[in-house]
């Protein structure tokens, strides 16, 4: 960790890829005026530049990569200078086959692609720190130079001889004896009992996939192994003497890594954006893209980067389908809404070929200005000119939904109790959608992340309980928080290995209850939750519930809602416990959205919980966020619904973004800021 992050500009721009261009020196020049034009201040570079950069083993040309940040350096392009580790030039494949991936199946990858490259191999970690190296020396210290973009979207795993190395050392690490190994992955089932360290292999299709403890540890030894990688990497840099901020982005709900590790390893968390956006009704495509912001933003809870978003179509989706007017801003000023201090595009001049050809891009093809895509892109620029107050503002959230990566790994290998569909992300979004309806900023954290400061947290769907959390939950609820919990939930430990002695493992008490059993529907299936006659939510009607049932035994807790249908007809679907000064709610069902809604709406009005705009009934399709800067509380009402939505006064506010008779359009934001 270093560099401390300072801009005094919104970033706008994005990738840029003039190795692509050299030949042809007025396309840059043209290039520069176009960016100008659409007030773009900000560019990555050298992404997938090695090739360029290193043609010849040894041999560093960085004459056009320095002209290239001289001349936006002239004319006040700020820079994010990429390492090229993403991509990997011919030569060193064919001298060193040792850099290339082996795949689950044990086939060797020939060179092609890109992200193809083995993460544990000493020689890849050696090229990338001699190149790094280098950069760093020449450009690490440029005053146009604002940050490091380390590889490029880190993902995949490799299953060479040298990564098997590397995992049985990390196994060692872990648990010290080959005995406890055998127990914590609960081996003596079907007779895979090892004798050694040496034995083991990552899991396979053509081998061992079903024993748990073995497939969970291995993701969470990719997810280490691409953290020491990314470390390689950024101390090269800093050996070199660049003490510029570093980087990743991410990706959209990305399953190969628990990206939270890597907070302490990097210095501002990015991601890539590229919402599917007309598939469901935008505004639900807003939601689901919001909790993503959110989840990027609560790794570091500080504000994070747009690093990459398409300014019309992509063209990997199944339909490329483009961004109706309007709705490029709305993208992109939700992002800021949610604690992005960034706006950037993939990509700023669209490649002339091979497999991105057709992706969108600021300058297309035919390369001027008069393009809608270009003048939305310009139009927006010159908005986030406005804007840029809000650099550096916090995202101050009441409410937490817990959404842990090795939990969802863990529940996705189990068998049963619904082997075709958990419906995990959508449960999770549940209350995370009921939460941001009422207007409220709320924080999407793993199980590892301190709770104490919220109002309240919504914990779906928890099957693994990892260590001390039950103990942070009980803590929690015992000293005046509320907790949501759902079905399946405090089922195993952190090895995959099921608790003894009744579940919710460890919170029994805290929620007055025990699961007893629980019950997968058919795809179709449906039961019913009737709130129970003067519950104390003041819940009523009736509810659909699918998919899963649990069947739970009160001890303490009230019944507030009970299932309708089948054998279980008369139990609980939702119950309330007072433990200590707080409550613990304990949802039996995967309940449909609008009880998600009624029942978070009740909550938040009985614990009193704080709204971003009191009194206000947000209209469907809207978004209210809030950010806190030193000076000002800036509010942005962004309008996703297909209806004219009419604003409410916020009193004593300046309008940093607006509209003059106090309508919003769809697409259209108003930002406020209150001093
Ligand atoms: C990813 C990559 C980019 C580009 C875009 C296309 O995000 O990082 O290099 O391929 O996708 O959408
Ligand atoms: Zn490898």
């Amino acid at each position: 960790m270093a560099g401390k992050i300072e801009f005094d500009k919104i970033l706008y721009g994005g990738d840029y890829n003039p190795e692509q261009w050299l030949d042809e020196p007025d396309i840059f020049e043209k290039d520069i005026q176009l960016m100008k034009q659409a007030h773009i201040n900000t560019v990555s570079v050298g992404i997938f530049s090695w090739s360029s950069l290193e043609p010849v083993e040894g041999e560093y040309y960085f004459d056009w990569l320095e002209n290239v940040i001289e001349r936006l350096h002239k004319e006040g392009i700020s820079i994010i200078l990429a390492t090229p580790s993403g991509a990997r030039p011919k030569w060193m494949a064919d001298k060193y086959p040792e850099v290339l991936r082996v795949d689950e199946n044990r086939r060797k990858m020939l060179f092609g692609m890109r992200h193809n490259h083995c993460y544990t191999s000493p020689i890849y970690r050696e090229k990338i720190r001699a190149i790094n190296a280098e950069l760093a020396k020449k450009f690490g210290n440029h005053e146009a130079v604002l940050m490091w973009h380390i590889s490029n979207e880190y993902g995949g795993e490799c299953h060479c001889p040298l990564c098997q190395e590397a995992f049985r050392n990390w196994l060692k690490d872990r648990y010290k004896t080959i005995d406890k190994l055998n127990k914590a992955w609960n081996t003596t089932f079907w007779s895979h009992t090892y004798q050694d360290f040496s034995q083991i292999e990552s899991p396979s299709p053509i081998g061992e996939c079903f024993l748990h403890g073995l497939t969970l540890d291995w993701k969470r030894f990719v997810t280490y192994q691409t953290g020491d990688f990314i470390k390689n990497e950024i101390q090269a840099i800093r050996d070199a003497g660049s003490d510029k901020p570093t980087t990743i982005n991410m990706m959209y709900y990305y399953k190969g890594l628990d990206y939270t590790k890597f907070a302490d390893i990097i210095d501002v968390v990015s991601w890539d954006n590229y919402p599917t956006w007309h598939k469901l009704n935008e505004s639900v495509t807003a939601m689901d893209t919001a909790m993503q912001h959110d989840f990027m933003r609560s790794i570091m809870h500080k504000p994070f980067l747009l690093m990459e978003s398409c300014p019309s179509s992509t063209n990997w989706q199944s339909v490329s389908k483009l961004k109706k007017p309007g709705m490029l801003e709305a993208a992109s000023l939700q992002a800021l809404a949610h604690g992005s201090d960034s706006v950037l595009y993939f990509q700023i001049r669209q490649s002339r070929g091979a497999s991105e050809k057709f992706h969108g891009a600021v300058i297309d093809h035919y390369g001027k200005a008069d393009t809608r895509v270009f003048e939305e892109v310009t139009e927006t620029g010159n908005k986030l000119t406005r804007l840029s107050e809000i650099i550096g503002s916090q995202v101050k959230a009441r409410a937490a939904v817990i959404y842990d990566m090795e939990n969802i790994w863990a529940m996705e290998d189990a068998q049963g109790p619904r082997n075709k569909n958990l419906f995990v992300k959508e449960t999770l979004e549940k209350p995370y959608f009921a939460l941001r309806k009422l207007g409220l900023n709320v924080d999407v954290i793993n199980q590892e992340q301190d709770i104490n400061e919220y109002q309240v947290v919504a914990a779906p769907m928890q099957y693994m309980f990892k260590k001390g959390f039950a103990e942070r939950a009980r803590a929690y609820v015992e000293q005046g928080g509320t907790l949501i919990m759902t079905y399946w939930s405090g089922i195993v430990d952190d090895t995959d290995l099921c608790f003894l002695d009744g579940v919710p493992y460890g919170l029994m008490d805290v929620f007055g209850l025990r699961s007893e059993e629980i019950d997968g529907l058919y795809d179709g299936e449906e039961n019913y939750g009737r709130a129970s006659a003067g519950n104390s939510l003041g819940l009523e009607g009736t509810y659909t519930c699918r998919n899963l049932c649990d069947l739970v035994k009160p001890t303490t807790a009230e019944v507030m809602m009970t299932y309708t249908e089948d054998f279980y007809a008369g139990k609980p679907v939702l119950t309330c416990n007072q433990y200590g000064k707080g409550k613990a709610y304990y949802i039996c069902a995967d309940m449909e959205q609008a009880f998600y809604n009624d029942f978070m709406q009740a909550i938040v009005k009985a614990q009193q919980i704080d709204v971003i705009i009191p009194e206000w009934k947000i209209p469907d399709g809207v978004e209210v966020t809030s950010r806190q800067g030193a000076d000002a509380t800036y509010i942005f009402i962004q309008n996703y619904g297909k209806d004219i939505v009419e604003v409410p006064e916020i009193l004593h506010s300046r309008v940093l973004l607006g509209t003059s008779d106090g309508k919003l359009g769809q697409f259209e934001t108003a930002i406020y800021a209150i001093s």
